[in-house]
């Protein structure tokens, strides 16, 4: 990547910045030569990990909260890249799912995107900017016992493509959707349901993906930064899977 993809003088926000594949893609910005905000509602996390990260800051923010965002993006001068990141999970059909569990769920992955992305419009515009919205797998195929998270990110795909067509010249605005990818998220769902048989639904979790792997948080990070440079600025509008296969079957 050392020749390619360079993002010398970007400043970029990732939200969700202090985990997975918010981190992964946070480091890989500094890497390309951005600067980059580390947005997460994890403050300390985000504190710790940005100390790590060369180039890096932490701010804290609830990305379901507009005035904790407006807090954020006052003390930002310029924008080039926006990754909306920042997501949950959830398991259950729609007959287990309780309202207040799919307006959650809703909040955290769909309203954020609107939000952020409304408060960093006005920069984005001013920079000619990039935004990366991270989706799933989830918004392009049906995953058993994810009601609510495919619902969700069937409409991060969605309000991908329509800023796409309001704002053409003005901004691109892409969104990649992943497989399963190894984070904490994964962990944290195989912890919660699965205790007893983790290796069991590891297993069937790499089944799913023809290419025989979970993806990693890097496999992600170099897809943002990709779509974020000079090279892919004839692609807008687009939803890129990466699951090694998974939505090809
Ligand atoms: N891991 C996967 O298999 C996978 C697959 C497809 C898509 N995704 C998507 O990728 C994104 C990141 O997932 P991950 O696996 O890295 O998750 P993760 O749990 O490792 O990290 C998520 C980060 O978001 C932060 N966050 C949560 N709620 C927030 C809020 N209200 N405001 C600000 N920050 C908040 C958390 O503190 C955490 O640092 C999510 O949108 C997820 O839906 C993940």
């Amino acid at each position: 990547m050392s020749d390619s993809f360079h993002l010398e003088n970007k400043v970029a926000l990732v939200t969700g910045g202090a985990s997975g594949i918010g981190a992964a893609t946070a480091r890989e910005l500094t890497r390309a030569g951005a600067e980059v905000i580390i947005a997460d509602i994890n403050q300390a996390a985000a504190e710790s990990f940005a100390k790590e990260v060369p180039g890096s800051r932490a701010a804290a923010m609830d990305v379901t909260d507009a005035a904790s965002i407006a807090r954020v993006f006052e003390g930002v001068s310029k924008l080039d890249i926006l990754v909306n990141n920042a997501g949950i999970g959830l398991v259950g059909d729609i007959s287990r799912t309780s309202e207040e569990d799919f307006e959650r769920v809703m909040r955290v992955n769909v309203t954020s995107v609107f939000l952020v992305t409304r408060a960093a419009l006005p920069l984005l515009l001013a920079s000619h900017g990039s935004i990366v919205n991270i989706g799933s797998v989830a918004g392009s195929v049906g995953v058993k016992q994810r009601f609510a998270y495919c619902a969700s990110k069937g409409a991060v795909q969605a309000i991908t493509r329509q800023i796409a067509v309001d704002y053409p010249k003005e901004l691109r605005v892409n969104c990649i959707a992943p497989g399963t990818v190894e984070t904490p998220f994964v962990e944290g769902y195989l912890e919660k349901y699965h205790a007893h048989e983790k290796e069991k639904v590891r297993a069937e979790l790499v089944a799913r993906q023809p290419i025989g792997r979970l993806g990693t948080p890097e496999d992600v990070a170099s897809l943002v930064r990709f779509l974020c440079s000079k090279e892919a600025e004839f692609i807008n509008g687009a939803v890129v899977p990466i699951d090694g296969g998974w939505t090809a079957a």
